[in-house]
């Protein structure tokens, strides 16, 4: 924004606004208008209730991944909160297209599942059959193979478990949130996991507790059987998954990370 002679302000490109609303939340006279923002977009800051660092990364530390859940059902109304946190979330270009399916019912949970288990345990076949496993080579990077091979033993156990009746994949989650976008889209697994990290973010801040679904968004990619159970259009791919539920156990304290490996130049 460039202010004229006459001391309004005028967007200096337009032709290069994202409506990202820069202008407006900037503008300490609330001199902007813009078309995209209609009365009531813009809310003042309330810097009180903005975390400290220290309870910030207090918050980002005692976040784990939760795989224990109760019985108890997430509400609507909680998963309704959990969502705005990840619609709060930056994404690329401002284009803000991540979009989410809730799944709740028992059917349809089991049947991700159980799609997603024998995906994987079909996969684990396949990459231990030579033929198979030269055909992966046309289709895959060799960086997908390698990584899909390191996970042979992972595959393993997902099998094994699933076939002892216990649920390797969503650890009987009642509720799970997949995000998709458009494949068309600047940086699609980007926006939609910075997304699902908010809500998880939020969901721990509101004691509930999840783990994000990425043996799911890998059976999407290359079995659309999900992605359809789900309704999620052909033009659209699934690009993060969040299990949720209201945790059975407690984390009481954290535990050390790898030290950072940085270079500063
Ligand atoms: C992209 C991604 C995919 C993941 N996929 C799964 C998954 O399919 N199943 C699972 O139980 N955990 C999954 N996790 C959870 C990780 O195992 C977990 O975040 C990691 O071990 C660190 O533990 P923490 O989340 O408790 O800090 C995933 C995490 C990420 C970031």
């Amino acid at each position: 924004v460039r202010t004229d002679a006459t001391e309004t302000p005028n967007a200096a490109q337009p032709e290069l606004c994202i409506s990202c609303g820069h202008c407006l939340a900037i503008c300490p006279a609330d001199a902007v208008t813009h078309e995209s923002f209609s009365d009531g977009s813009v809310t003042p800051v309330d810097m009180t209730l903005v975390p400290s660092y220290a309870q910030t990364l207090e918050l980002l530390r005692s976040r784990r991944s939760v795989r224990l859940f109760t019985d108890a059902p997430v509400s609507r109304e909680d998963v309704g909160r959990v969502l705005e946190a990840a619609r709060l979330a930056p994404t690329a270009h401002n284009l803000q297209e991540v979009r989410y399916v809730v799944a709740q019912d028992k059917t349809l949970l089991a049947a991700i599942a159980k799609t997603t288990a024998a995906y994987f345990t079909g996969l684990a076949k396949q990459l231990r059959n030579p033929v198979a496993r030269g055909l992966y080579r046309l289709a895959l990077t060799r960086s997908e193979i390698d990584s899909a091979t390191h996970m042979l033993p992972d595959f393993d156990y997902v099998a094994r478990e699933f076939n002892a009746g216990r649920d390797p994949i969503l650890h009987n989650a009642p509720c799970v949130i997949i995000a998709h976008s458009r494949r068309s889209v600047n940086f699609p697994e980007a926006n939609a996991s910075i997304a699902l990290h908010n809500a998880a973010l939020a969901a721990h801040a509101m004691g509930l507790g999840g783990f994000m679904l990425g043996y799911v968004t890998g059976a999407c990619k290359r079995d659309l059987t999900i992605p359809r159970l789900l309704g999620i259009p052909s033009s659209h791919e699934v690009y993060a998954g969040l299990a949720l539920g209201h945790p059975a156990n407690n984390f009481t304290k954290w535990i050390r990370r790898k030290p950072l490996e940085v270079r500063w130049q």
